[in-house]
């Protein structure tokens, strides 16, 4: 399988955790959307076979946490923490300073998960998340000072 076929099929993975993660809240990515962000050399990509990924943008001396997701079967084994985790790592590695993040202000589970890896909360976005038709919620702004 060539490279451009391993990617396509990486896609298609991510979107479908995505999916179960995302689905119902109308908010989950395309695997066309997730292919374009991977073909991409300023994303960073971390997956635990078909379990989980997480996917991080560097920009400069700043990174942004554009989305994780754990398949519902496997949260709560240590897979998140492992995701984010490398992610951090491999950040750390890189000249970034900083990493951003936004989070749905009701996701329990993530804003746990960020605390718990040292992001703190800076900032609000009011309204950020359009949940359903006439329901949006607010963004929890969070970042994390890398210290190089
Ligand atoms: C948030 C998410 C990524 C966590 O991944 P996970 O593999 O289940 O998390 P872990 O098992 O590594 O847990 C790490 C820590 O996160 C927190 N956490 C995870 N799930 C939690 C839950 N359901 N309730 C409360 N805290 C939770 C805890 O602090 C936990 O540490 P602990 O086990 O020592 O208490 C996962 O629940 C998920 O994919 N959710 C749907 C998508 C999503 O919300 N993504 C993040 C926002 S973009």
């Amino acid at each position: 399988m060539n490279n451009k076929k391993n990617l396509e099929e990486l896609a298609k993975n991510f979107e479908a955790i995505h999916k179960k993660c995302f689905g119902k809240a109308g908010t989950s990515f395309s695997s066309s959307f997730i292919l374009s962000l991977i073909n991409n050399q300023n994303i960073i990509e971390v997956h635990d076979e078909q379990k989980g990924f997480c996917l991080a943008r560097l920009t400069g001396r700043e990174a942004e946490i554009i989305t994780m997701a754990i398949t519902p079967d496997f949260q709560r084994n240590g897979i998140g923490n492992l995701l984010l985790n490398k992610i951090i790592q491999s950040l750390q590695k890189s000249k970034c300073e900083k990493i951003l993040l936004e989070v749905a202000s009701n996701n329990i589970a993530g804003i746990k998960l960020y605390s718990k890896l040292g992001f703190k909360r800076f900032g609000i976005r009011k309204n950020y998340y359009q949940i359903s038709r006439d329901k949006k919620i607010d963004a929890l702004v969070m970042n994390k000072i890398l210290i190089n």
